[in-house]
């Protein structure tokens, strides 16, 4: 198994693979304007199992198609859609972000959480942006500096992992350049990080560990997650998820 066959183990049985949380996706969704009788084209790229895909699905009058790169995580997608009797709404598609099979003007919302950093946040924003009717809306959500100074140990550390962390003035500015106009933003508390994703992910090491047989692969990859954890509790007070919505102009 590779590395990477085991962190789609380790993430596929959580209810979500990135900070976020249901409370987040409806504070997203506060900020969009549709008439409530007109069936909407929705994409959620990076999908993952469909933590925010289900309330979509549950809140929006839409047909989805959930987008990501795993099948795995489309799997469960899909039995999980099929238990909420949401089935009916949500397209399942194994694709990638680096290379969408999409029409232009295809969509009224692109929304993706916790995602666009696969292929970067200003790329994302101006390849999208093809696939969006005009008047229509992107929400993402982003890794985002939400301090003005912090300390160098946490810079360096997020220059090094994703050079386009920036203060939320800047991505704005970038939406803006892009021809978007902001209608909403927040960012992620502690608890979207803490008790949606990381604790759920926490309790299952040792399951993690058992099913691999505590291999040393399997004990490096709880080890870096550990790490990335204790990480996010130290200066968890300079970073989060910005969640930004935005209508085409
Ligand atoms: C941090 S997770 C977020 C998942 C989900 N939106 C959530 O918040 O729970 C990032 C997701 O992007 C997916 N992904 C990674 N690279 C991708 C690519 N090139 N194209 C599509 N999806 C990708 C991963 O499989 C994963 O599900």
């Amino acid at each position: 198994m590779t590395e990477l066959d085991l962190i789609i183990d380790l993430h596929k049985r959580a209810e979500r693979q990135g900070p976020g949380s249901q409370r987040d996706t409806l504070r997203a969704l506060s900020f969009l304007d549709f008439p409530p009788d007109k069936e909407i084209a929705v994409a959620d790229l990076g999908c993952g199992t469909g933590g925010q895909t289900l309330t979509l699905a549950r809140e929006l009058n839409a047909r989805i198609t959930a987008v990501d790169l795993f099948p795995e995580f489309l799997e469960i997608l899909r039995e999980r859609a099929a238990a909420a009797g949401l089935k009916d709404f949500i397209y399942p598609l194994q694709a990638s972000m680096e290379e969408l099979p999409f029409e232009e003007e295809q969509f009224d919302l692109i929304w993706s959480e916790g995602a666009i950093y696969n292929v970067g946040f200003e790329r994302g924003i101006q390849e999208w942006k093809a696939y969006l009717k005009p008047g229509s809306y992107l929400a993402v959500s982003e890794i985002t500096w939400i301090t003005d100074h912090r300390p160098d140990e946490v810079e360096a550390f997020w220059n090094r992992e994703y050079p386009e962390i920036s203060p939320a003035s800047r991505k704005i500015k970038q939406l803006e350049s892009n021809g978007y106009t902001l209608v909403g933003y927040f960012y992620l508390s502690p608890d979207s990080w803490l008790d949606q994703y990381y604790r759920p992910l926490r309790t299952g090491f040792p399951a993690f560990l058992a099913r691999h047989e505590q291999s040393e692969a399997a004990q490096k990859v709880v080890e870096d997650h550990r790490a990335e954890i204790e990480f996010y509790e130290q200066y968890r007070d300079y970073y989060s998820y910005g969640f930004y919505v935005a209508r085409k102009n």
